[in-house]
């Protein structure tokens, strides 16, 4: 058996211990198979988000592509979520399921079959709560950045809206002198929310423009896009006093799929908590074998949850496809539709298991990433590693290169883990806000898709708010 110490946060030293001794107390009493103790890994997180997908301990088989049972079997523990009364019975109750024969479903309702993790229904969830948002909100009586840390997005810091502004400003006049600036001055601004700073960005641009009479803000065209229309109309009310803005509904995914007309003509496009919001895959290296995270959504005590929902247990996972199908809507009362949807979100928790590779090049990678790229990524990083497969944001990232002007430039503001090692150090998601998911992404992984596509990928702190965990991802065409 191997204990994994996943996280660095102080004060947990009698948490750790306790769960340690209770560990060994059942080995003593025999409570685990013998069979299992040579290929067990207990992992020990304490996972930051106060909502999360994991129950206090939970585990993870290992199966092959056929479905059979491997020796591999994890047991993972958030501290802080384990209440010293009943750890003793999670953990042989863990220690009793991570067995091949093990089951420990029979208290769940589940919502879906195992799937690859960025295949999973909660994908759907996050996608419904920002096509509703008003009526969650509403329901809530909360904006969705007060669930954020500091109750704001970094995405407005004043100053940080600012620097862009002057970087910007400085890259339009060098063009100019040059003779290079197209008449038509494009901007992109992909995953909106309020509109707020597309606001202050284009209040700055607009005096930094007078104050400096360089003409360029009757020139700019600056372009919203998000997949949420009542995002976009929410924006829409935001920016109202500068007419030039365009609202367009795409996917972030794919980008240049919409805005094909514009390749290589946007001289500035910016992201901020949009990549950690975007589906993403896991990958597990263990003893050198590769892993795919496969999850199933469940709620757990199924018999609480049903009677607090006011259905059978044996409709809920059928009610909940048809709130995904329909929005809070299909309950006739809007109302009691967004109080049934966050008690599901609330609830919802997600199983895992390890489905063996026999290569890299069998994981569901998205285009623009092959084996070869996280082969290079991988170079130097632990041996024993959980990973994110940041699909979405690496698809994201792709889509949108080919849209940047020769001197343009991609900012992304989010939360990068910026070298591999950081994934031994911390639970890096997913989490759950209120409503959404986040998900930190995986920077090397992005570092090695934009150098093999001919750009140069920076990150740099985001050094405007103390204590933030925002890293700014910087992308030029290489000279
Ligand atoms: C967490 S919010 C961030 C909002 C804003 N940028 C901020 O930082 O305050 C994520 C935004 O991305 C949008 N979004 C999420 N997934 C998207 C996708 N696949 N395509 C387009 N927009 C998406 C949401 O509608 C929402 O506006």
């Amino acid at each position: 058996m191997i204990v994994h110490l996943n996280h660095l946060q102080r004060g947990q030293a009698a948490g750790a211990g306790g769960l340690v001794s209770v560990l060994f107390d059942l080995l003593d009493e025999g409570r685990a198979d013998p069979r299992l103790l040579p290929h067990l890994r207990v992992h020990v997180d304490w996972i930051q988000y106060r909502q999360n997908f994991r129950e206090a301990v939970t585990v993870r088989r290992a199966i092959d592509t056929r479905g059979d049972p491997l020796a591999l079997a994890e047991v993972a523990v958030d501290l802080r979520q384990v209440r010293p009364e009943t750890l003793r019975e999670d953990l042989a109750r863990a220690l009793s399921a991570a067995t091949a024969e093990g089951d420990d479903t029979g208290r769940h309702i589940l919502l879906e079959e195992f799937v690859p993790l960025g295949q999973s229904l909660i994908w759907r969830f996050n996608r419904l709560f920002w096509q509703h948002l008003a009526a969650w909100e509403e329901v809530s009586g909360r904006g969705f950045e007060q669930a954020l840390p500091g109750s704001r997005s970094d995405a407005n810091h004043p100053v940080a809206v600012a620097d862009s502004v002057a970087d910007f400003w400085t890259l339009l006049r060098d063009l100019d002198k040059h003779g290079q600036l197209p008449p038509e001055i494009f901007i992109l601004e992909i995953g909106v929310g309020t509109g707020t700073r597309a606001a202050l960005w284009l209040d700055r641009f607009r005096e930094l423009d007078v104050e400096r009479g360089t003409g360029f803000y009757p020139r700019l065209r600056f372009l919203l896009g998000d997949y949420s229309t009542p995002i976009l109309d929410r924006a829409g009310a935001a920016v109202r006093d500068h007419p030039e803005v365009s609202f367009i509904a795409m996917d972030a995914l794919n980008p240049i799929k919409t805005l094909a007309f514009l390749r290589y003509r946007i001289l500035h496009i910016h992201l901020t908590n949009v990549y950690d919001n975007l589906p993403h895959d896991e990958i597990v290296r263990r003893d050198g074998r590769f892993y795919l995270v496969e999850a199933r959504a469940y709620l757990p005590d199924a018999d609480r949850i049903a009677a607090a929902l006011g259905f059978p247990p044996g409709e809920l996972a059928q009610i909940a496809g048809k709130l995904l199908d329909i929005g809070p809507d299909y309950f006739g009362d809007r109302r009691r539709g967004v109080a049934w949807w966050r008690a599901v979100w609330s609830g919802l928790r997600l199983e895992e298991r390890l489905v063996a590779l026999a290569d890299l090049a069998e994981a569901p990678l998205p285009g623009g990433v092959d084996a070869v790229a996280l082969e290079e990524m991988l170079r130097g990083a632990p041996d024993d590693i959980r990973f994110h497969l940041s699909s979405g944001a690496a698809e994201s990232f792709v889509n949108t290169l080919p849209l940047l002007h020769p001197r343009g430039y991609l900012q992304v503001q989010d939360i990068f883990v910026t070298q591999m090692e950081e994934y031994r150090q911390g639970f890096r998601g997913p989490g759950k806000l209120d409503g959404s998911v986040v998900n930190w992404v995986n920077g090397p992984l992005l570092r090695e898709v934009g150098t093999r596509a001919g750009y140069d990928v920076h990150f740099a702190p985001f050094r405007y708010r103390e204590g933030s965990r925002t890293s700014i991802l910087y992308t030029t065409q290489r000279d």
